[in-house]
């Protein structure tokens, strides 16, 4: 039990990320996620792209944690974080001989996630969260309280098809000419382009919708990033 508690401390406590961010840094040929949210923000701080961060999936903050960070890097005091989860893990999977999910996966309540991240010296008056599970909480009121906000950097790290089906249909009003939209599995389910987050923005491509996507990098060890464009 006392061995379980100090490893959570360990894998919550600021140095830890600090650890991780150097690594992710200094290797020179991989590319991680911590590495992908850097080029995103220096992407958007160079190319002026205005708008906030949008975070689907968030778990127990590494991302979220280091998106802040980039924000301060970058300068992007403009910039509003924005974080959706459902606090309860992973809805309910499709069964597939390649799907590693599983319902309740990554579930770390709210209070958890807010203590983590006051961990990290980051205060809950610097972010926003939205609250449950897609299918009900990007809707009306989650529109409202982003009323005449803008997405400059969008994570979508949920994983699943329906999860990132429904965040690619909430975004489009969102979306500026220079967004940048990370998949942090896109080549999950062994790469099969019929699955997951790949198979989500090819159907989503395929609709009559007012975006494109230009390729922008691929990074360690399942995702792709695009610059979105306005058509
Ligand atoms: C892999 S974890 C995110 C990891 C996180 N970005 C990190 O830095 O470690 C996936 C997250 O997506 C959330 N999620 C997936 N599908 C969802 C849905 N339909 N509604 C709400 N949350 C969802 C889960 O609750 C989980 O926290």
């Amino acid at each position: 039990m006392l061995i379980k508690r100090i490893a959570k401390q360990i894998v919550d406590a600021e140095w830890v990320a600090r650890i991780i961010e150097v690594m992710d840094r200094r290797s020179d040929n991989r590319m991680t996620e911590l590495g992908m949210l850097s080029q995103a923000f220096e992407f958007t701080k160079i190319n002026e792209v205005p708008g906030d961060y949008f975070e689907f999936g968030l778990w127990r903050g590494k991302t979220f944690g280091y998106a802040h960070r980039m924000k301060r890097r970058y300068g992007r005091h403009d910039m509003k974080l924005w974080g959706f989860d459902s606090f309860q893990g992973l809805p309910a999977t499709e069964k597939h001989p390649d799907n590693i999910w599983y319902e309740g996966q990554f579930a770390c309540t709210r209070p958890e996630f807010e203590t983590i991240l006051a961990s990290r010296g980051i205060q809950s008056s610097e972010y926003e969260l939205i609250e449950g599970f897609y299918s009900d909480s990007l809707n009306d009121v989650a529109h409202r309280r982003l009323s005449g906000r803008k997405a400059a950097v969008i994570y979508v790290d949920c994983d699943l098809y329906d999860s990132t089906v429904q965040v690619l249909d909430f975004i489009q009003s969102y979306v500026v000419n220079g967004s940048i939209i990370c998949f942090d599995d896109f080549y999950n389910y062994k790469g099969d382009p019929e699955q997951g987050e790949q198979r989500a923005l090819a159907d989503f491509v395929r609709q009559e919708t007012h975006l494109n996507f230009i390729p922008y990098l691929d990074y360690a060890p399942l995702g792709k990033s695009f610059i979105c464009r306005l058509k």
